[in-house]
């Protein structure tokens, strides 16, 4: 025995046979075929096994190279059989869960998750703001009677101030509020006389006009109110500045600039800038003090309390804060703006 050249001739076979049966398990389109490949190459009376029988014919010094050699061919075949095996496994179940209804494992599609329309947030920041300060938030309709939207706020019939908000007139004679200075009164009257009142009313108003990009025929107001005992101009401007620094962060300055609302006297506007700038002045809102004639009509006593009144554009604030340069895109609705908040 101990043909000696034996040994290399067998090496050679062995790996040329482990080249071959890799080959072929490369090659094997189904399951079926690799099992085949196991039941020949792979089998006891296999090729490859063979080989293991026949090393006891070999020379001693090459018996335990060669048998090594052997294993290792059997293991890279069976790891090969084995990942073969694997990928025809995973196939099929992917093949057998494609057409079910629902597959728990399947992650989940992203819904965009909602947020805050931009006059939403300001509104928001605006009641913390004044909450804080001991206001409270109120409510009022927004289809109003003549009396609430005109005649109780000193703006009687056929007076020229009905003409500085063009209105929505209903066929009922009611309107589509043009302001939020109606819950003012709606506010007095809930109070019954009882001071402090101090009430803040955001909401939507309504006006006939022609649209452009500051102008809106549906836009949002923040009505203020504070009426208690010697309530004057200087509580006015001390609350409305110190609102103002919290909202827009810093300290701003502001300053009242004469004008006619007929609810208010005296009545102003305001305008702001960051305190101890020479910025330009933006104007913010009007405001006043509440007139007696409106005081006595929200049934109180216009010789024992006084207050100041103040309404704002939220549309205005949105934009300033968020750099927005068309009033109309605020209720358009149209999500490739609505997504930028
Ligand atoms: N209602 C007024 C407007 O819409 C604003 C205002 C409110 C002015 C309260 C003074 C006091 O223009």
């Amino acid at each position: 025995m101990g043909d000696v050249g034996a040994g290399p001739g067998m090496k050679q076979r062995l790996q040329t046979l482990t080249r071959e049966v890799l080959e072929r398990i490369d090659a094997a389109g189904s399951e079926e075929a690799l099992e085949a490949i196991e039941r020949t190459d792979l089998a006891r009376k296999g090729e490859l096994l063979g080989m293991m029988r026949g090393i006891k014919d070999l020379p001693a010094e090459e018996r335990s190279a060669f048998g090594q050699a052997v294993n290792e061919a059997r293991a890279t075949l069976e790891a090969a059989l084995g990942s073969k095996r694997e990928a025809f496994l995973s196939a099929r179940h992917a093949a057998e869960t494609a057409d079910t209804r629902f597959d728990p494992s399947e992650p989940s599609i992203a819904v965009g998750g909602g947020h805050l329309h931009p006059i939403t947030r300001v509104r928001r920041e605006i009641e913390a703001i004044f909450m804080g300060l001991g206001f409270s938030v109120v409510d009022g309709p927004e289809v109003e009677t003549e009396r609430f939207n005109f005649d109780l706020l000193n703006i009687p019939s056929h007076h020229p101030a009905r003409d500085m908000q063009d209105t929505m007139w209903l066929e009922s004679g009611q309107v589509m509020r043009t302001h939020t200075s109606p819950v003012q009164l709606r506010a007095m009257m809930r109070a019954n006389g009882k001071v402090p009142l101090r009430v803040i009313a955001p909401g939507r108003v309504f006006r006939n006009e022609q649209q452009d990009a500051t102008h809106e025929h549906t836009f949002h107001q923040v009505e203020g109110l504070m009426i208690d005992e010697g309530v004057s101009v200087a509580d006015l401007k001390g609350v409305l500045t110190l609102v103002l620094s919290r909202l827009f962060g810093g300290t701003v300055e502001v300053r009242l600039r004469p004008h006619y609302f007929p609810f208010v006297e005296p009545g102003f506007e305001l305008d702001m800038r960051r305190a101890g700038s020479d910025d330009t002045w933006l104007e913010m809102l009007g405001c006043g003090m509440v007139h007696p004639e409106v005081l006595k009509g929200g049934g109180m006593d216009p010789t024992r309390v006084s207050g100041f009144a103040f309404g704002m554009g939220l549309e205005r604030l949105a934009m300033m804060r968020y750099g927005i340069e068309d009033v109309r895109w605020m209720m358009s609705g149209d999500p490739r703006f609505l997504q930028q908040f």
